[in-house]
């Protein structure tokens, strides 16, 4: 057995008593982040001193920025993906009680706007199958209060910021996508009867009251969030960090693009499939449309993390007894190659004696589980940090094999 291996403990988590949440509704102001990650990142968080720099340099909706800002850290978050950037800004931001005030009266003439039908809506955006997401009547509304945010606010405005935030709040309860699994689906055809009945421009009001409740609550420290790669964080940001709390892309086969289609189509940050796609292949563990055919013809580096354990797990998914098994050896190969890059840039831009939180899940191909959080143990112990554990936090779903982890790790 390695030595990560013997190290590797397996701590069952007492049940969380989390008081945060209740506090401040920015957590909950998109449907994106599961609660337990929060209720996991704000334990980690708050057992630091404020004077500890954070980083999290797999961003996605901004929970560790915003739980380290709301602890008074200062703390630097990267994305690849620039929806998540912006919503992440707009979730960490600090807002004054007048730009609040402001927000409330925009968004007054807004819905009067959208009741008076007094201006032209925006087209529909280029999303593929559209009727499956909403009704006539939904869309309709939904392309006349875009327009009217963008004509009652100015660009670059706090106030256009929060209203869209509301906006897609109000996109996604008014659709008929369902996020309860892990990851998106339909609902039955029948909810697309959802808004037939109901006043519209109220959906839309308590969307706003409750983001602006949630932006009233400021942080007390700082958030930083830059639009980087995370396989060379140094090219963007500037260490030493202390703590890093992050969780990084799984080896799952989720696309964070495919899940976050309606927000990205709706404010114009994607306007084709192939953008999509490009976006995806850009992104570690991106597998949707053109990132899978060009994973058939992709062969690791020479370079590459060497694991016995690895080459075990791809050699049996390529053998499965299934059409895809090559690929998705591939798909699994690329992931930690990706890893392993940006392990390797982490390193320049931690302090001695930082403390590295991986918030991680396993998976399984055709029957073979791929151990994610042995083989980051792994790739940390063969870059020299000491003190790895990967300590199991929850199962994933009714597959009991399948287990989220927290691999922890000492730099220096
Ligand atoms: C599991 S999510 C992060 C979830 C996050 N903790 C939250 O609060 O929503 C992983 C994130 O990694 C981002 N990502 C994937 N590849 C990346 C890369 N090469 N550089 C930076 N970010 C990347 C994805 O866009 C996604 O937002």
């Amino acid at each position: 057995m390695s030595t990560v291996l013997a190290r590797a403990q397996l701590r069952q988590r007492a049940d969380y008593t989390y008081k945060f949440n209740s506090k401040t509704g920015r957590h909950g102001w998109l449907r994106l982040t599961p609660a337990y990650s929060v209720k996991i990142v704000e334990e980690l968080i708050v057992d630091h001193d404020q004077d500890k720099r954070v980083f999290d340099p797999f961003c996605g909706t901004g929970t560790t920025a915003l739980s380290a800002a709301y602890h008074g850290h200062e703390c630097v978050t990267t994305d690849i993906n620039p929806f998540l950037l912006w919503f992440a800004l707009a979730k960490t931001g600090q807002y004054s009680p007048q730009q609040i005030v402001a927000t409330r009266e925009a968004c007054a003439s807004v819905l009067d706007f959208v009741r008076r039908q007094s201006i032209k809506p925006v087209p529909a955006p280029p999303i593929h199958n559209i009727e499956r997401w909403w009704n006539a009547r939904s869309l309709d509304f939904l392309r006349l209060l875009r327009a009217a945010i963008v004509e009652v606010t100015q660009d670059d405005s706090i106030e256009r910021r929060l209203l869209l935030v509301a906006f897609c709040r109000s996109l996604i309860g008014l659709s008929n996508a369902d996020f309860n699994h892990q990851s998106m689906s339909f609902k039955d055809n029948g909810q697309l009867d959802i808004g037939l009945d109901i006043d519209l421009t109220s959906v839309f009001n308590q969307d706003v009251r409750f983001v602006l409740q949630g932006a009233s609550e400021n942080p007390t420290g700082v958030a930083r969030v830059i639009l980087g790669d995370s396989r060379n964080p140094s090219e963007v940001v500037e260490g030493p960090f202390d703590l890093v709390v992050t969780s990084p892309p799984y080896a799952n086969r989720m696309s964070y693009i495919r899940e976050l289609r309606p927000y990205m189509y709706w404010l114009g940050f994607l306007s084709n499939g192939r953008d999509a796609g490009e976006l995806d292949w850009a992104a570690i563990g991106g597998t949707w449309g053109i990132a899978t055919s060009r994973l058939v013809d992709w062969s690791r580096k020479e370079q590459h993390f060497e694991s016995d354990r690895l080459t075990h797990v791809l050699d049996k998914i390529a053998h499965a007894d299934n059409k895809s098994g090559v690929v998705l050896a591939n798909y699994v190969a690329k992931y930690f190659d990706d890893m392993w890059a940006h392990f390797q840039g982490l390193v320049p831009v931690l302090a001695s004696g930082a403390e590295v939180h991986y918030i991680v899940g396993n998976s399984t191909f055709y029957g073979t589980v791929v151990p994610t959080e042995i083989l980051y143990a792994e790739m940390f112990e063969a870059l020299g940090f000491t003190g790895i554990e990967c300590r199991a936090i929850r199962k994933r779903n009714s597959k009991k094999e399948l287990v989220e982890y927290d691999v922890v790790a000492r730099w220096g």
